[in-house]
């Protein structure tokens, strides 16, 4: 009996109706905005290098090309099958990963996903996509995230469909071809920056852009890690894991939301929390000892903090 699949993982279906016809889906031009970024970001060929959702390796066989060290992944064993026979001497450069659950014990400097993000439609999957990204890139890393869309409309296709055959139009011969319909979710900027957020990464900058042939019209996004709570003043492990379990995971969150929400946030949680906790959390922000801080925010505090009991 065939295991379930996920609709994600349509993909696979429509590279071997294609490849059976001796086509290729993609073309073979490689995407401007990766070489631009990692210019502009200045990414080098001694770095490691993740991509996910490789698919017939237009991009990772342009930078392996060019001597960068990558490891190009796709949820598709087709996929990474076709590549491994066209690049036969970097073959162990191409690997089966599933980017939702899988996780590799090594962390990267660079990230990148060229149109993989929009074939996620739950939102429980995109949250598991951009863990992968905060999970497997270095303190210092960078990710670049290219996503179907122009930013503006918001649109999803219903995912019971996405194994069903749909006519499309083969765009380098012209051949009409019964594939795979797979899934698309298309969404605007705020909610790109909001699932960043909600997962702890920062978007550093963010634009639309054109990879042609193969994607007209693409948002991208480049973010980071935010980061660590315990590199802020006044937030010892016992603050940081009351903090966290609060769902304020980085320094970032905390300097967002500010000292009196993050405080009632751990107060729901731990009753018995007090000024000098708050006081701790302001210190934190403003980067000051929390017996430092100037008397009339102290004595603001206090007032919030008896306001609540
Ligand atoms: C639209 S294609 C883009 C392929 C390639 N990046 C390109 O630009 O030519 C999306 C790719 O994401 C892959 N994908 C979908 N879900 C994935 C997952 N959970 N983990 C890894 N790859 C995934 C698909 O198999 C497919 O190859």
């Amino acid at each position: 009996m065939q295991e379930k699949r996920e609709y994600y993982e349509a993909y696979d279906d429509r590279y071997k109706q294609v490849h059976e016809k001796q086509l290729q889906w993609f073309s073979n031009i490689n995407s401007q905005i990766v070489d631009e970024i990692i210019n502009k970001y200045e990414i080098t060929k001694e770095m490691k290098i993740i991509e996910i959702g490789c698919g017939e390796g237009r991009d990772a066989q342009h930078l392996i090309k060019k001597g960068y060290s990558l490891l190009a992944t796709d949820i598709s064993p087709t996929a990474i099958n076709y590549c491994k026979s066209n690049c036969p001497e970097h073959a162990n450069s191409f690997m089966v990963l599933n980017c939702l659950t899988d996780r590799l014990s090594s962390k990267f400097d660079f990230i990148y996903a060229v149109a993989v993000l929009h074939m996620l439609v739950l939102d429980s999957n995109r949250i598991q996509f951009y863990r992968f990204i905060y999970e497997q890139l270095n303190e210092n890393g960078i990710a670049l995230i290219c996503t179907i869309g122009d930013g503006k409309k918001q649109s999803s296709t219903d995912i019971s469909t996405a194994f069903d055959l749909q006519p499309r139009t083969h765009e380098q011969t012209g051949e009409e071809l019964c594939i795979a319909g797979t899934s698309c979710r298309i969404v605007n900027f705020e909610t790109l920056y909001r699932e960043a957020s909600e997962n702890n990464l920062t978007v550093i900058e963010s634009g639309v852009t054109s990879i042609k042939p193969d994607f007209p019209v693409v948002m991208f996004a480049v973010v980071k890690r935010m980061n660590d709570l315990i590199s802020m003043r006044n937030i010892g492990k016992e603050l940081k894991k009351k903090l966290q379990y609060a769902g304020i995971a980085t320094a970032d969150k905390l300097k967002q939301i500010g000292s009196y929400e993050a405080f009632i946030r751990i107060k729901s949680h731990y009753p018995n929390v007090c000024l000098v906790h708050l006081m701790a959390l302001e210190g934190a922000i403003s980067d000051m000892e929390y017996n430092q801080l100037p008397d009339d925010v102290q004595e603001r505090l206090k007032k919030f903090s008896d306001s609540l009991k």
